[in-house]
């Protein structure tokens, strides 16, 4: 039987936070323990460089990506994980795919056509700030995917559009120079979607509302404690539905689990409690991770060996494929 390839990307622009955890992280590592899939998840350092020109910046969140994901159970003897910097054969696909790519399709892009309406709203020029890394980044996005031919993309909503632009990326490029790509589907994983962070809106970096995933305990707690709740005293029945209390404990919760908290807003316990019961719930499922985690942070050259391992791995494909990709265009040697 043939399998499923899978593939995301995590740009390393920031720390892991439990909305990543429980969107992404935790749905893919599990993923990944099935036979009938082959999973590939890279650090996207490139894509970071259209988000920032902090180095360290950059650097230090290469490493937390990696050692949280590593800590939290990534088995990479079946999954393929790397770092795209790793593989150079990426940025020398997104030429020959760039050559391929209309214009007009990136003048449609959602982030790009957002940074231009900003400008115009406040009466800057069009293109300000814009470079021409955040223009044609889905190309770079489309290289990631079609350089494994990876035919199920995990991504979150906003990444939606970018995926479909790598189809249409894909399909030129197969028309005119022969089927080489299989054409990716992006997936939403809707019972995961959106956990939100400790002021009610979505969890983001962009909000400074998260909650990352490696703290210590006692800053964990603290954390948890700044969720925000309503005014309802004890003994008042509270709604579980409009609470991030209840909505992160379900995060964390076996159905039992969660059952019983419902049962608990009903018979009015005290927000105090509930944020206990959330902080032993989180912190017990995190305890084990957390220690992996603060050992590889404090041995960086383990987390190095890994991802040179897995680039070394990918790049068995990646060097094969570009060299048929580039036959395919017509540079190839003259002998
Ligand atoms: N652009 C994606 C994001 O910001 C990350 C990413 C880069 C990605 N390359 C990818 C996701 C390839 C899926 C496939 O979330």
């Amino acid at each position: 039987m043939k399998k499923n390839r899978v593939l995301t990307g995590i740009t390393t622009t920031g720390t892991p936070h439990l909305g990543n955890y429980i969107g992404a992280i935790k749905p893919a590592v599990e993923a990944s323990q099935s036979d009938q899939i082959e999973s590939f998840f890279f650090l996207a350092d490139y894509h970071a460089l259209i988000k920032t020109q902090d180095k360290s910046l950059v650097h230090q969140s290469t490493k937390e990506v990696a050692a949280c994901w590593l800590a939290l159970g990534l088995d990479t003897s079946k999954a393929m994980f790397y770092r795209q910097s790793d593989i150079p054969e990426i940025p020398e696909l997104t030429w020959l795919l760039t050559c391929m790519t209309a214009k007009g399709l990136m003048n449609r892009a959602h982030a790009y056509k957002s940074a231009v309406q900003d400008n115009s709203a406040t009466g800057e020029d069009a293109d300000h700030g814009i470079t021409m890394g955040l223009f044609s980044y889905p190309i770079l996005m489309a290289a990631d995917i079609l350089m494994f031919n990876a035919q199920i993309i995990p991504v979150g909503r906003d990444q939606v559009q970018h995926v479909e632009m790598a189809r249409d990326i894909a399909q030129r490029f197969n028309h005119h120079y022969g089927t080489f790509f299989e054409l990716p589907e992006a997936q939403i994983d809707e019972d995961h979607e959106t956990l939100l962070g400790l002021d009610g809106r979505k969890m983001s970096k962009s909000y400074k509302n998260t909650i990352p995933i490696f703290l210590s305990e006692k800053q964990l707690r603290k954390h948890v404690n700044k969720i925000k709740t309503n005014l309802l005293e004890p003994g008042v029945p509270k709604d579980p539905e409009s609470s991030i209390v209840f909505q992160l404990w379900s995060a964390f919760a076996t159905s039992e689990q969660i059952q019983e908290m419902s049962h608990q807003f009903s018979s009015g316990i005290a927000w105090g409690e509930a944020k206990q019961l959330l902080f032993e719930l989180i912190n017990s499922k995190l305890e084990r991770p957390r220690e992996i985690y603060n050992e590889l942070m404090a041995n960086p050259d383990q987390i190095e060996s890994v991802l040179l391992d897995g680039a070394e791995r990918a790049r068995h494909h990646s060097l094969e494929f570009m060299k048929e990709l580039r036959a395919a265009v017509g540079i190839q040697s003259l002998k």
